[in-house]
C-alpha cells in the first residue's frame, strides 16, 4: 500500500513574495505526475475557514513560474485558532476557535495532507492541524531571509536585486544634486536585505537592526565625505534599524493581526536628522512593497522549484510534519515546529559586515571609524 496521500491541499499564507507561484507549480506538477490530486485553498487559512477552494491540475499552473504574487491569494490575518468576528450589536471583536470547522472542510474535500507555504505565522497556524493528524509540510517564504533554521529563503534574492537596482538609480540623482539620499528597505527585525543590497550598491552607510546606530557617527561620516570632495552620500536603512538606546519606529499597530507591528518611517526621520546635523540636503525613499512584487529572479525560481520538489518528496515518503530548509547549501528539513517564534538575525561578526567595513562602509557605529 502506498504511504503517499491521494489528495493534498496547498495554501500560501502571510505576506507574499516572489517565487510563491514557482512553489505551487512545482508541487502541483509533481503531485499530478504521481496521481495525487491537489486542492488549492484560497487566501491562506482564510480559505479554509470560509471553504473557498479550487482544484489544481497541471494546466492550471502552466505559465506561472515567472509570475510574482500567488495565484491562490494570501492573508496574514487569518488564524483558525483565533478567528476574529465582529459582534453584531456593538462591532467589537470576539475570537472563535475554528479548528474543528477547518478539519471538517478538509474532510469534505478529502484532503489528507497539506503543503503550507508561508512564514512563521503560517507554520504556527498549521500546528493544530498537524496535531489532529493532517500531515503538514511547511515551505518557508520570506523576502526578509530571517527564517530560523534556513540560511536562504526564496523571495530574498529578488528583493535584494530590486532594492539594489533602486539604490543604483538613487545614486546618480544623489550625485547630481549633492544630496544625502536615505533609502529605507524592508526586512522587519533582520538586516539581511539592507546588508546585501547596501553592499551590492556600494552604499556609504548601512544601518541594520542588529547594530544600533549613532546619529553623531552618521553625521561625522557624511561630513567627512563632503570635506573629501564626495558631496553626496547613500544611506541604506533597514525599516527595523534603531538608534543606540532608542526604539524602532512603528508606523501602525494593526488590530486582529497575528503580526500587529507595522514598521516604517525610520528613513524619513533619519533624513531630517542628517540634514539638521550636517546642513546637507537629505532626502529619503521608502522602497516598501516594491521589494515584494514582480517576477522572481532566476535564483528564486530555482530555489522555489527545489523547495516544492523537496516538500513533495517528503509527502511521498510519508515523512510527517516537516519544514523544508536550506542548510550549508543543501536542501533538508526540520520539525515543523522547530523554527516557530525564532528569527535568524544577522550576526554582528558576519563576514559580509567585515567585508563592507573593509571598503569603508559605515554601519553607523564607531567600530569602523
Ligand atoms: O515579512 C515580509 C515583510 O515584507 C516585511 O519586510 C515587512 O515588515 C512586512 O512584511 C510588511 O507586511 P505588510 O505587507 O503586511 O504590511
Amino acid at each position: 500500500m502506498s504511504i503517499a496521500p491521494s489528495r493534498i491541499g496547498v495554501l500560501t499564507g502571510g505576506g507574499d513574495c516572489p517565487g510563491l507561484n514557482a512553489v505551487i507549480r512545482s508541487v502541483v506538477k509533481e503531485a499530478v505526475y504521481h496521481d495525487i490530486a491537489v486542492v488549492g485553498i484560497e487566501d491562506g487559512f482564510l480559505g479554509l475557514i470560509e471553504d473557498r477552494t479550487v482544484t489544481l491540475r497541471a494546466d492550471d499552473v502552466s505559465n506561472i513560474l515567472t509570475r510574482g504574487g500567488t495565484i491562490l491569494g494570501s492573508s496574514n490575518k487569518a488564524n483558525p485558532l483565533r478567528h476574529a468576528v465582529a459582534r453584531a450589536d456593538d462591532g467589537s471583536w470576539i475570537y472563535e476557535d475554528r479548528t474543528e470547522h477547518c478539519m471538517a472542510v478538509m474532510r469534505k474535500h478529502g484532503i489528507e495532507a497539506m503543503v503550507v507555504i508561508g512564514g512563521d505565522g503560517t507554520m504556527t497556524c498549521a500546528e493544530p492541524f498537524a496535531r489532529r493528524g493532517i500531515n503538514c509540510i511547511g515551505v518557508p517564504k520570506t523576502i526578509d531571509n530571517d527564517l530560523w533554521g534556513s540560511e536562504l529563503t526564496f523571495g530574498f534574492s529578488t528583493a535584494v536585486e530590486t532594492a539594489t537596482e533602486a539604490i543604483d538609480r538613487v545614486h546618480s540623482t544623489a550625485a547630481s544634486h549633492h544630496r544625502v539620499m536615505v533609502v529605507e528597505v524592508m526586512g522587519r527585525n533582520a538586516g539581511w536585505i539592507a546588508l546585501h543590497a547596501g553592499v551590492a550598491s556600494g552604499a556609504d552607510i548601512i544601518l541594520i537592526p542588529e547594530i544600533p546606530f549613532s546619529l553623531e557617527e552618521i553625521a561625522h561620516v557624511v561630513a567627512l565625505r563632503s570635506r573629501r570632495g564626495k558631496r553626496f552620500s547613500i544611506v541604506v536603512v533597514s525599516e527595523g534599524a534603531k538608534p543606540e538606546g532608542g526604539k524602532q519606529i512603528v508606523d501602525r499597530v494593526i488590530e486582529n493581526s497575528p503580526d500587529p507591528i507595522r514598521l516604517g518611517g525610520v528613513g524619513k526621520w533619519l533624513a531630517g536628522q542628517i540634514e539638521d546635523a550636517t546642513g546637507i540636503e537629505s532626502r529619503y525613499v521608502v522602497l516598501g512593497h516594491v521589494q515584494r512584487g514582480g517576477t522572481p529572479c532566476a535564483a528564486d525560481r530555482v530555489l522555489a522549484t527545489q523547495f516544492g520538489d523537496h516538500a513533495m518528496g517528503l509527502l511521498r515518503e510519508g515523512r510527517r510534519n516537516r519544514l523544508v530548509v536550506m542548510q550549508q547549501g543543501r536542501l533538508t528539513d526540520v520539525d515543523l515546529t522547530e523554527a516557530a517564534g525564532k528569527q535568524r538575525l544577522v550576526p554582528q561578526d558576519h563576514p559580509l559586515i567585515a567585508a563592507a567595513r573593509s571598503v569603508y562602509t559605515s554601519f553607523g557605529d564607531d567600530a569602523g571609524a
